[in-house]
């Protein structure tokens, strides 16, 4: 049986190991070097969760660049609207930029796709997306993502940067909810 860890009230076992994870991320640098040759890309890393991706992506990434972090903030606005995503943080200019995002997971993708609209809206020269981890099933409308680290199933995971209810966001490996 595969040894399980207690987060609240739940369980969780070992999905994806540190170094598989380090490993395919220092695939996604690579490619992004080649896309980049030549250019100073701002990465843009959405806090709290990609604090860990965003680290690591970043020891491998050899083109000229600059990186800030953002936070989204989300309420509910109506039932009709469903909810309002704003980011918060963004002091820098990024009109005329290459922007690379550099986020956790996608799950719905309604997330990303508001945030893709807000910094468009900011005339940048291209936008890109880099995530950690999809969920391809639960994705709700289609979004185009540039670069992504893994497709995983539609399950809760936790660790590498990802909590659950604030805690396990420190966990090296990534853990997925026990059945
Ligand atoms: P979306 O708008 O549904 O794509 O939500 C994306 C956000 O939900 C991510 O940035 C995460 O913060 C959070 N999230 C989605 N799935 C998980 C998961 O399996 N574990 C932890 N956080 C998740
Ligand atoms: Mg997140």
């Amino acid at each position: 049986m595969k040894s399980t860890i207690q987060v609240h009230d739940k369980h969780f076992e070992v999905f994806i190991e540190q170094s598989v994870l380090e490993k395919r991320i220092t695939a996604l640098a690579s490619s992004i070097n080649q896309d980049y040759a030549g250019k100073q890309p701002l990465f843009l890393a959405i806090l709290n969760g990609s604090f860990m991706f965003a680290a690591e992506l970043m020891k491998s990434i050899t083109v000229s660049c600059e990186i800030t972090f953002l936070r989204v903030s989300s309420y509910q606005a109506t039932e009709s609207t469903g909810k309002v995503h704003q980011i918060l943080g963004l002091s820098e200019s990024i009109e005329n930029r290459d922007i690379i995002i550099i986020e956790d997971i996608i799950d719905t993708g309604l997330t990303m796709i508001e945030i893709k609209k807000q910094l468009l809206a900011q005339n940048p020269s291209s936008l890109s997306v880099a995530t950690l981890f999809q969920k391809p099933e639960a994705l709700k409308q289609p979004i185009e993502i540039e670069y992504i680290g893994f497709e995983i199933e539609n399950k809760f995971v936790l660790g590498y940067g990802l909590d659950y209810d604030g805690l396990g966001r420190n966990l090296a490996d990534l853990y997925v909810l026990s059945e």
